[in-house]
């Protein structure tokens, strides 16, 4: 099969399917690859590079004739007339909000794989194109408020003064809040961040920001994407963000829920209300904003000086990464429906991640697709009743009376013919037994690895005790201490080497 890698037809698109790299990987799975001439150029691939690998560079006439064509943005209309009914198209495609687009591709016959609906599963990751994007654009809206922000991040004590550090607040702690709470953090700012899922809370506590706290009920996410916020958390939130942002340089809003407009988080008096030269990134303006003031695509600077940046484009600028990982997880893609590398496609829709990013095939609607239990989802409770155990039979009554009569003569018979100290020893030795047992059996898992090193500690006293011992005329007294010295030095030793085995196991390599 022939795979066509096209120009992107969508005004000012600098990002391209396939890179040279990723050109070649794909021939390794047995395809014939033509990239447009040109493709390439403003992701510095030029076409000299796709040469040097080995790959053809022929006209838009023959890439669209291809087998499969792999893009970036969606077909237009027009590109879809360019298919041939038994071609597959992949690109990204948005299909929740694309009734039109999956009627032209059921009109042309053909079939359509979005990228963009990639199930958040852990097999999927390698393919997860919307990742890979997003967490370069986080890392960019940090670059470009750091830009239109003209001070620096990190704090500084010079002979000229004291530099405060930035405060930027971000909002949405997904893939694209993560990284630009990593990239403003290195850069030295003070991040402060909220996302409606409480289960983040952690992730963005271990990048070092801190995650604002806010009284109201919410529950964790089963699918990994957050769901509309109800009146009571909306006006919850609302004191909240309004206070974050006023107390921030900059802020970064990532906040979406798939399928829905951006939620208004960031109202025009909040911006009214901070300090001149503040930046807002909000990276929602595609889907209509999280910030009242957002005009997509443009920069807006408000009468307080305030600068709103609602660029689309984060990740194509910086296209050579981009469309290296958009290739990368393309290539996984192929690797997954070629699993001869024969350069044959094969649409197995058994396969939950081929199912769930499969918009038509051969012209037939697929869309949706039936919903994924993702990784972040809660384990569900069992809803199968547990068949309760066989009740053990009641211990028979006489054994006990047995035993306890038989330690108490041994006891009796020990008392009589041992020193008259045995007695006190004997109370203080059972007494530890039984503080021991009752202390040991009720500390939790969590620190078993205290509890060893208390029992360590216990253990070099007896064996300072044995040695001392060790002299003594009495053979009965020098074999115990034997005994005991040897015991707890396997105590001690073992909990040595215990330890060394844990500590190798955090090693690197
Ligand atoms: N501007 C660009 O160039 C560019 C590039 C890539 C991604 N994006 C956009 O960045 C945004 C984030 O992408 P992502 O991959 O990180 O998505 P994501 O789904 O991983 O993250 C969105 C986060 O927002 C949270 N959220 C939803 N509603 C919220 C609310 N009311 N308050 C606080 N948090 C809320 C969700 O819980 C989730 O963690 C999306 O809008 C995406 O389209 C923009």
């Amino acid at each position: 099969m022939r795979i066509g890698i096209p120009r992107e037809s969508r005004a000012g698109e600098t990002l391209v399917a396939a890179t040279a790299k990723t050109a070649s990987q794909l021939k390794d799975l047995g395809y014939d690859v033509v990239v447009e001439k040109g493709a390439g150029a403003k992701a510095d691939q030029p076409d000299s590079a796709f040469a040097a690998a080995g790959i053809e560079i022929g006209t838009k006439a023959k890439v669209w004739a291809s087998d499969v064509i792999i893009k970036v943005n969606a077909p237009s209309e027009a590109e879809i007339k360019r298919l041939k009914p038994t071609a597959t198209i992949i690109s990204m495609m948005a299909p929740m909000r694309s009734p039109e687009l999956i009627a032209h591709l059921q009109t042309q016959g053909v079939t359509a794989l979005a990228m963009d609906a990639v199930p958040r599963i852990s097999r999927a990751q390698a393919m997860d194109v919307l990742s890979s994007m997003a967490n370069v654009a986080g890392y960019r809206a940090v670059v470009e408020a750091a830009w239109e922000f003209g001070r620096q991040f990190t704090g500084q004590v010079t002979a000229a003064g004291k530099v405060p550090p930035a405060k930027v607040f971000v909002v949405g702690a997904g893939v694209a809040g993560l990284a630009a709470i990593g990239a403003a953090g290195a850069m030295g700012a003070v991040v402060r961040a909220f996302d409606v899922r409480p289960e983040v809370a952690e992730q963005v506590e271990s990048m070092g920001a801190s995650f604002v706290k806010v009284d109201m009920e919410s529950e964790v996410s089963s699918d990994g994407y957050a769901k509309e916020m109800t009146a009571e958390q909306e006006a919850a939130t609302a004191a909240m963000y309004d206070e974050e942002a006023r107390n921030a340089d900059i802020v970064i809003t990532t906040a979406l829920i798939p399928g829905r407009p951006a939620p208004k988080l960031i109202s025009a008096e909040s911006v009214a209300g901070m300090a001149n030269g503040s930046v807002i990134v909000d990276m929602a303006a595609a889907n209509g904003g999280n910030c009242e003031l957002t005009k997509t695509d443009q920069k807006v600077v408000t009468d307080n000086l305030v600068t709103v940046l609602g660029y689309t484009d984060l990740a194509g600028r910086l296209a050579a990464q981009t469309s290296q990982l958009y290739g990368t997880n393309i290539v996984n893609l192929l690797k997954l429906m070629t699993p001869e590398k024969d350069g044959a496609l094969t649409l197995d829709l058994e396969d939950v991640i081929v199912r769930g990013i499969t918009v038509t095939k051969g012209g037939e609607s697929m869309w949706p697709p039936p919903p994924v239990q993702v990784s972040a989802a809660p384990v569900q409770a069992s809803a199968a009743p547990i068949t309760p155990a066989a009740p053990k039979p009641p211990p028979d009554p006489r054994k006990k009376l047995f035993a306890a009569g038989l330690g108490a003569a041994l006891f009796a018979l020990l008392a009589a013919y041992s020193p008259p100290e045995f007695l006190g020893h004997f109370t203080v030795f059972m007494l530890a037994v039984f503080v021991g047992y009752y202390v040991i059996s009720n500390v939790s898992h969590a620190l078993h690895t205290p509890l060893m090193s208390e029992t360590n500690a216990v253990s070099g006293i007896i064996l300072v005790g044995a040695i001392l011992q060790v002299g003594n005329a009495n053979p009965l007294i020098v074999g115990l201490s034997l005994v005991a010295i040897l015991v707890a030095s396997i105590n001690i030793f073992g909990g040595f080497l215990v330890t060394l085995r844990m500590l190798k196991m955090f090693q690197k390599g």
